[in-house]
């Protein structure tokens, strides 16, 4: 420590040192570069200290020596400080690895922020076998480790590839507001709250709105934040969850079923395409294969034989007869043995949501759809809409919903009505089957679910 004392490290301002982020320094090989990031890591040894900084766009191995580590700072040295790296960007030897083949010779540096040592350093908040509530408490401290950051990494490629897929359909964005005086999916999943004295809710689906404006943009669709006040705690249920959806316009069922094995196929074919995205799946779910299509078109009367035929029960043992709800684990058993993605389709009217368009065939069942995914079931629901106006206002009735507060959505069945339909895809849910997460929880950034709004 008394040598380390006697060392000041200086930067030398006669070296010009370029500031750069780090994902761009295998181009900088053999420049002078500076960068600043947070301590992920590191490893001092006797002459040299191997230490692997990160700054959020990628992570660079540094080596110091010399005068380097003779400073008090890095005597203190503790994962998570924040520190300014300076030297010279070098290829990894022959036979070495590190991140993106480079390695920085550092000759100068300092810490910026120094992140505690002892009963509070960094790596002894997180352990592998720290309660799951704790973890939910250190969410934003479990955001820096390397799955939730990968987990992270991919929802944003994934949103940009959803995007790009829209905008090559020429599939328009719009943003439908949050809080809203109607329901969607049934009142028991609804959060209410107080706007300027009037009962008023946060959305469970901005289906209804899409709707509106498909006379005037055509195919819409968007990505929103839904709410469901869930009153259960399984894997795949959050409180607020990231809604993708889209409606189409001039469409019978068989079109809408195609767009959404299309969309899912091409979104795949793009992340698997991306050097980030195709890593981290590798890394994450090592098993993956992109579905097949077409995708197995699987009848809801065919489903409830198939359960049957299979022994799987209702949770109280019994066989299921047309009719029944399929429960979360009979779903998730049956996606699980047939091992590929299924579009569930034609469930009855009296399980569905009010503005599905009944069968022609059969109007007891509805063009409706889930697409459900081996390891997680279910993660997108939609349907053909009531396109009649009389038929929309018996099924109103029929589900004992007041008309009026619809009027806005009424009136598209009075100013041109036309075939149309659309869907919901949550974003959790997909990126669980895609990087093989336990549950949802993990693919959102700071998930809310009954019981927890914190941090
Ligand atoms: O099946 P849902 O309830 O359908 C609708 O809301 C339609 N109005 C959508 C539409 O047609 N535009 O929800 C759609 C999807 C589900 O398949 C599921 O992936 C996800 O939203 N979802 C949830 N994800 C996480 N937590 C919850 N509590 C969810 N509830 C639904």
């Amino acid at each position: 420590r008394e040598e380390a004392k006697s060392v000041v490290l200086v930067d030398d301002p006669s070296k010009e040192a370029k500031k750069t982020k780090i994902y761009a320094v295998p181009e900088l090989i053999g420049s002078r570069v500076r960068i600043q990031g947070w301590v992920h890591r590191f490893r001092p040894q006797k002459t040299n200290y191997f230490l692997v900084v990160r700054d959020g766009s990628a992570m660079l191995q540094c080596i110091l020596t010399g005068d380097c580590i003779r400073t008090l700072d890095a005597l203190d040295l503790t994962t998570e400080s924040t520190v300014e790296v300076v030297g010279t960007i070098e290829k990894v030897k022959e036979g070495q690895t590190a991140p993106g083949g480079v390695e920085l010779l550092v000759d100068y540096w300092k810490i910026i922020g120094r992140a505690p040592g002892g009963a509070e350093a960094f790596e002894g908040r997180l352990q592998p076998d720290t309660d799951a509530s704790i973890r939910a408490d250190l969410r934003h401290l479990e955001l820096r480790g390397e799955i939730a950051t990968s987990v992270m990494r991919v929802r944003a490629l994934l949103l940009r590839a959803f995007r790009e897929r829209f905008n090559a359909r020429r599939i328009t964005e719009v943003t439908p507001p949050c809080m809203v005086q109607t329901s969607v999916e049934g009142g028991s999943t609804l959060f209410e709250f107080d706007y300027y004295g009037a009962p008023a809710y946060l959305t469970q689906s901005s289906q209804l709105y899409l709707e509106t404006v498909l006379p005037s943009l055509g195919d819409v669709y968007c990505i929103q934040e839904s709410f469901r006040a869930e009153k259960s705690l399984t894997r795949r249920h959050l409180s607020e969850y990231t809604h993708l959806e889209a409606e189409l316009v001039f469409i019978q069922f068989k079109d809408l079923l195609d767009h959404l094995e299309g969309m899912i196929c091409e979104v795949v074919d793009v992340l698997l395409a991306d050097p980030v995205a195709s890593e981290i799946i590798k890394a994450l779910n090592p098993d993956f294969v992109a579905p097949a299509r077409p995708f197995m078109r699987l009848d809801y009367r065919d489903a409830i034989k198939y359960l049957n035929e299979h022994g799987i029960t209702k949770e109280d043992g019994s066989d299921h007869v047309i009719g029944d709800d399929i429960a979360e684990a009979a779903e998730r058993k049956m996606t699980d043995q047939i091992g590929k993605p299924i579009m569930l389709i034609h469930f009855p009217k009296l399980l569905k949501a009010f503005y599905m368009q009944p069968l022609a065939s059969a109007p007891d069942f509805t063009e409706s759809v889930d697409v459900l995914m081996p390891g997680v079931g279910e993660v997108v629901g939609g349907s053909m809409r009531i396109t009649d106006y009389d038929t929309l206002m018996a099924a109103y009735k029929r589900e004992g919903i007041p008309s009026e507060p619809y009027y806005w959505f009424t009136d598209q069945r009075k100013y041109g009505t036309t075939e149309h339909g659309g869907y919901g895809l949550g974003v959790e849910r997909f990126l669980a089957w895609l990087l093989k997460r336990y549950t949802v929880r993990e693919c959102s950034l700071y998930p809310r679910w009954m019981g927890r709004a914190t941090p």
